[in-house]
Formats: structure tokens, sequence, C-alpha cells
């Protein structure tokens, strides 16, 4: 009996531990350019342009910066890692959510290493979303 519950926790830690993202998963945005993955992941706070100004910025606490902005604020160059850490979990921002669980609702990075597919897919839409805000700098 002990052998058995210690079978099921086992399992469900696994289960808890175990890669939210499939490569599947992103299959649908897989053709999207950076615009278009701003407008469907991001564009709901950071408005349609970036500015801070989107539908959902009244109902938050916080304020949303302006990303239009963040080259000048870095001194004039584009923080790319940064922004990169950002958007795929590593750098914490508590209104974004935590890494397996972002606020735009996919997890933009593979945590296991092997799953190549996954990975790639991820990193493709991530390197759009970069490129995609380092365009539209004022
Ligand atoms: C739920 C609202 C929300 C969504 C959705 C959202 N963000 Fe944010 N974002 C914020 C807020 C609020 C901040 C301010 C930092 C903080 O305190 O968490 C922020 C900060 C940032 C910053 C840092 C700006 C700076 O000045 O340092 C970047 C870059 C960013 N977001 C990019 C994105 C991208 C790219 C997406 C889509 C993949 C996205 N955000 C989706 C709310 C959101």
């Amino acid at each position: 009996m002990a052998i058995r519950i210690h079978k099921s926790l086992l399992l469900a830690v696994l289960l808890a531990a175990a890669p939210v993202v499939q490569a599947t998963d992103l299959a649908p945005f897989l053709d999207y350019n950076g615009d278009q993955l701003f407008q469907r992941f991001c564009a709901s706070c950071h408005g349609k342009f970036g500015y801070g100004d989107g539908p959902v910025a009244p109902a938050i606490k916080v304020l949303i910066p302006d990303l239009t902005q963040l080259s000048k604020r870095s001194g004039g160059r584009f923080p790319a890692d940064r922004v990169r850490e950002i958007i795929d979990g590593r750098a914490v921002l508590p209104a974004h959510g935590t890494r397996p669980m972002p606020v735009w609702g996919y997890e933009l990075e593979a945590q296991v290493p092997e799953d190549q597919p996954s990975r790639a897919a991820a990193q493709g839409l991530i390197d759009r979303l970069v490129d995609y805000l380092s365009s539209i700098q004022r």
C-alpha cells in the first residue's frame, strides 16, 4: 500500500516537472511575423504600437513601460539580451507571470535541452519578437 502511494506521488512530481511546451503547441504561431506575434501575445497590455496603452493596461496596477523607448532608456543601444531574457522568462517580471506560466499562456522556451524541435520553435518566435521590438524604437 505504502508503495502504491509512493508511486502516484512520484508520478505527480514527474508530471509537474514535465516540459510544458511542445513544438506542436506553438505550431499555430510558427508562421507569424514579429508584428503578428506582438499583437497576439503582448499588445493586450503593451498596446498595438508598444506605447503601454493596451486594453488591459487600466486594470494593471503597475505602469506598463513604453516599449518604443527601450533603446533611449539604455543609452541609445537596443538592450537585445535583456529583452530576450524578459520574453523567455529568465528575467522575472511579476507582471509577466512565471517562466512555466507566462501571462501570454505559452512558455516560449522549452526547458528540456533534448527537446530540440520545441526549443528551435520557441527560439524562432523569441528572435522575431526581439527583432520586432528593435524595429519600433524611436
Ligand atoms: C499582462 C500584461 C502584459 C503582457 C501580456 C506583456 N507584458 Fe511586458 N510588461 C508588462 C508590465 C506591467 C511591465 C513592467 C515591468 C513589471 O513591473 O513587471 C512589462 C515589461 C516589459 C518589458 C521591460 C520593459 C523595460 O522598460 O524594461 C519588456 C521588454 C516587455 N514587457 C516585453 C513584452 C513582450 C515582448 C510581451 C509579449 C510576449 C509582453 N511584454 C507581454 C505587462 C505585460
